[in-house]
């Protein structure tokens, strides 16, 4: 492996000077490993991934106990709503039967803290490192509509490009965790807090900021489809870049380097 490219796999992906890069003997030869995701990452993003189950399937349980979405400030039963699960050919009873509105709250609160706490720590520890601006900020000539375009179509044909999105993340890979991370997820958490009569009584902006209680539910809900599917895609293109390295590479923070030319 040339030099240059040797330190480009050493601070693309962790954003670090000092990033080891090993060798391990096999029997095919020598196989080269590059850090690929340090512990901060790797330790938040699997919290997240517990947090998130939970808050999903939590609130699931406590829409389930109303199942109905309003727009506004007001909303009851056989008031004019913008969703029925009841259209969807399942009753308010049987909706209530099949939810735990007990159960739910307990668990979405809960874990609701769980993302919060853990979601700062990783934000934090990746603005103070400068690891953001490293890893995640495309670049200028990345930034290009030939560049974005052939990304576009790699992802669409599910291509990864084995050896370059091993040492750094591709241009739309990290304008979605960007978007995610600094959009997605505060409004989601907004949208949340929103719903939270101690927190409005403290904080009533947040209530005209989405139009009502109802409203601030309605978009938390349409939130939690789109994460979903954000969730949905991200495992996909995780199977689809090789997911037993990506995953291990998530847990132990090495990557192996492909051959020259992939
Ligand atoms: C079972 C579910 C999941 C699996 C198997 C998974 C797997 C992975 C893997 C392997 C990576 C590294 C990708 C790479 O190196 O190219 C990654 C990164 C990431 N994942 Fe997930 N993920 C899951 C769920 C989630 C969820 C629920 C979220 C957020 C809501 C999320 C957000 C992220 C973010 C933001 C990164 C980039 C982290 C960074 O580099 O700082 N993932 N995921």
């Amino acid at each position: 492996m040339r030099n240059a490219e040797r330190a480009e796999a050493q601070t693309c992906v962790t954003g670090r000077e000092d990033s080891v890069v090993t060798s391990e003997r096999s029997r095919a030869g020598t196989k080269e490993w590059i850090a690929r995701h340090s512990y901060n990452v790797r330790i938040c993003h699997w919290i997240n991934v517990i947090a998130c189950g939970y808050l999903l399937v939590s609130g699931i349980h406590i829409f389930l106990d109303f199942p109905e979405l309003y727009w506004g400030h007001t909303g009851y039963q056989g008031y004019p709503a913008i969703f029925k699960l009841s259209d969807w050919g399942i009753s308010w009873d049987d909706a209530g039967a099949m939810g735990n509105r007990m159960w739910g709250r307990n668990y979405h609160f809960t874990f609701a803290w769980v993302f919060l706490i853990n979601g700062l720590m990783y934000v934090g520890w990746n603005m103070v490192t400068g690891q953001f601006r490293d890893r995640m900020l495309p670049r200028r000539d990345e930034l290009t509509l030939v560049n974005l375009r052939a990304d576009l179509r790699d992802h669409l044909r599910w291509l990864a490009r084995k050896r370059t999105s091993t040492t750094s993340y591709g241009t739309l890979q990290k304008t979605s965790y960007l978007l995610l991370i600094f959009v997605f997820v505060p409004l989601l958490t907004l949208t949340g807090l929103a719903q939270s009569p101690g927190f409005t009584a403290a904080m009533p902006a947040l209530l005209d900021m989405f139009g009502g209680r109802q409203s601030a539910r309605s978009l938390h809900t349409i939130g939690t489809v789109l994460l979903v599917l954000f969730v949905v895609v991200h495992v996909l293109e995780v199977l689809a870049a090789g997911a037993f390295n990506r995953v291990r590479s998530m847990i132990t923070g090495k990557h192996p380097l492909p051959e020259e030319g992939l």
